[in-house]
């Protein structure tokens, strides 16, 4: 049985998940901007946070948050437009950037659809080593949003990808596709130097990469999310009941 510092929340479900979300989200953002007067995230992409972005646009949440001090980026995208519907860009206009007063200079959104997305890759880790204070030489986001595959995968670090053992770069070009495209995303190196990752895991499909993240033997090219086993921040699981199933323990 693995021993790494993981802090594991069960929500009743995903409206609960979502809360508590928003309010880590905003906890983040007032203790990084207390601490030295700005925020930097790296948000997620899937279905998940999209109930949590939806609830940062909302009141009370919005004036919660100090957006003219926050720097949004994002975890990974897909090679793909903006405007595409798989985007995680355009889940994030769509559904917070949008209605929030996040200056347009603090957005910065990985250009995944350029060519070649090796030089977005590399341009991308130099624009977070410019913007993001590093510690230890590494840029240190103050919050990371993960979600979990039910594959494993988290960010788009896949199972199989040589970019589990990823120990140089910061931000890289996926060698799998999934869903047909190829992405842009955080290295474990990048990942793993945040101040703190937070995940989000909701549904039975996930009970048992859930299972293998927080309990299974170190199989990271399987289950490419054990990558956070060796975080040196806060590793924070948000999962509703469904996602916790095989987690016997940790049902209240
Ligand atoms: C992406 C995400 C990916 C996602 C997981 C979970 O670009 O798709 O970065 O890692 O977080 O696949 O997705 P759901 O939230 O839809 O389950």
């Amino acid at each position: 049985m693995p021993t790494w510092a993981y802090e594991l929340i069960v929500a009743a479900d995903r409206s609960a998940l979502s809360t508590l979300a928003a309010e880590r989200f905003v906890a983040a953002a007032q203790v990084a901007i207390a601490a030295r007067g700005a925020f930097a995230v790296a948000l997620s992409g899937g279905s998940t946070p999209r109930d949590l972005y939806a609830l940062l646009a909302s009141e009370p949440w919005r004036e919660r948050v100090d957006w003219a001090r926050t720097s949004v980026f994002w975890g990974d995208e897909r090679a793909v437009p903006p405007d595409d519907p798989r985007s995680n860009y355009r889940l994030a206009r769509e559904t917070l950037l949008e209605a929030v007063p996040l200056p347009a200079e603090n957005v910065h959104r990985p250009l995944a659809e350029h060519l070649p997305a090796a030089t977005v890759a590399s341009d991308y880790a130099g624009l977070i080593g410019r913007l993001v204070p590093s510690e230890a030489g590494v840029p240190r986001f103050d919050l990371v949003l993960l979600g979990l595959g039910d594959d494993g995968h988290t960010a788009s670090l896949l199972p199989a990808s040589a970019l589990v053992h990823e120990s140089a770069r910061l931000v890289a070009v996926t060698d799998r596709e999934r869903e047909g495209t190829l992405r842009v995303t955080f290295t474990p190196p990048l990942l793993c130097n945040a101040a703190a990752l937070l995940f989000l895991v909701a549904g039975s499909d996930k009970a048992a990469a859930l299972r293998e993240l927080l309990r299974g033997e170190a199989r990271p090219d399987r289950y490419p999310a054990q990558v956070v086993r060796q975080a040196r921040g806060l590793v924070t699981l948000l999962v509703d009941r469904a996602a916790a199933a095989d987690l016997p323990q940790a049902l209240p």
